[in-house]
């Protein structure tokens, strides 16, 4: 890599070059993606079709931007003998891992709908993985989900971005209005979650997670029960009739996160969520910071790290948000390190 980069003066073209290295998918790259595939963020999990989808987009320069939306799975070449893709367990990602084959050559693109059985209008990219619903689907309210990708694709906690003058028509029965008795909690703290949240984890009413079969399970027309529980908890609160998804955080504050303005900040269904997340600048700017951690083994520090975060994550968006330019732009800046 050195020599190529003092040769032909091109680090951009050498750190590249450094990424045909089978070693840079099958080691750096499977620890980048492993810790969004599961609540514990552990890089210690089996390879997955979650983790393994993140890899193949990596390689073929699909563009990121449709990681949360796409009608996408990555899986091991057919014709490598393995189990099949199985909707029902892992099987399949575990004999790929434990077949050492490296995943540069091994994975191919599939249509999600064809290997899932989803309608591909149902498709979202990883969001309706196995993997993601097994980890996120689970139990719950499906609030998780939502939790859990705003975490790891748009850096963000829901505690930093609580907005309490939002809208609470939206917040679903099971959150109670006088927690503990005092309804001042509710405004001055449930209510900055929840009047923003719960409108867009509706985009989930028709997914879960099955337990007993261990798949996600896609109801179209038929919202999840998980939507309804709790129902005394508030009985005026809001009940969920469908899959609208409406981003209020579009207003205030959070207007921060610079959302896309040519896209309508409404829709049905986690597939268009999905379209609206990754095309806010949160998403571009968090993928950047991530792959700088992952390269220069720190977190941005002084003023230039942070305005060469910042012109990555332009060049990002500019270059057809490109995942594997981001790991070759870091390397570049932080060579010699
Ligand atoms: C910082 C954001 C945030 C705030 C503030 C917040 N919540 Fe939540 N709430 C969440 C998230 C995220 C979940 C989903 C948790 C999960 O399932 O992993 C949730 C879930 C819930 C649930 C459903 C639990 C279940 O799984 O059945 C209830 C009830 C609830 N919250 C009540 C409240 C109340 C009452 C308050 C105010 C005292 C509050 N929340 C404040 C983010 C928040």
């Amino acid at each position: 890599m050195e020599t190529q980069i003092s040769a032909n003066n091109d680090p951009l073209a050498a750190a590249y070059l450094a990424m045909e290295h089978s070693a840079f998918y099958d080691v750096p790259l499977k620890n980048f993606a492993a810790p969004w595939t599961n609540e514990e963020q552990s890089l210690f999990v089996p390879l997955n079709d979650y983790s393994v989808t993140v890899i193949g987009m990596v390689r073929d320069e699909v563009p990121f931007n449709q990681l949360l939306s796409a009608d996408l799975l990555y899986q091991g070449d057919p014709a490598l003998g393995l189990p099949p893709y199985s909707p029902a367990n892992n099987d399949h990602y575990e004999a790929l891992e434990v077949s050492g084959v490296p995943l540069k050559d091994a994975l191919v693109a599939a249509r999600q709908s064809d290997l899932n059985g989803l309608p591909a209008t149902a498709t979202a990219g990883v969001i309706t993985s196995r993997q993601a619903a097994r980890a996120f689907f689970i139990a719950g309210t499906n609030r998780a989900m939502f939790r859990f990708t705003l975490l790891n694709h748009l850096c963000l906690d829901l505690e930093q971005i609580k907005d309490t003058n939002r809208a609470a028509d939206r917040v679903r029965q099971d959150i109670p209005r006088s927690p503990g008795g005092d309804s001042r909690l509710f405004l001055n703290n449930c209510v900055g979650c929840h009047a923003g949240m719960d409108p867009l984890v509706q985009a989930y009413a028709y997914y879960d997670y099955d337990e007993v079969a261990g798949r996600l399970l896609y109801t179209p027309g038929q919202v999840r029960p998980k939507y309804l529980i709790n129902a005394d908890n508030f009985k005026p609160g809001y009940v969920t009739p469908d899959d609208q998804w409406d981003n209020y955080w579009r207003a205030g504050p959070n207007a921060l996160l610079d959302w896309d303005s040519a896209l309508p900040g409404r829709g049905n269904g986690a597939k268009s969520l999905g379209v609206e997340l990754a095309n806010s600048q949160a998403f571009a700017s968090c993928q950047t910071k991530k792959v700088f951690k992952a390269v220069c083994l720190r977190e941005p520090v002084d003023s230039a790290d942070h305005a060469q975060i910042a012109a990555m994550s332009d060049s990002f968006r500019a270059n057809n948000y490109s995942l594997k330019r981001l790991f070759a732009e870091s390397a570049v800046y932080c060579r010699g390190e």
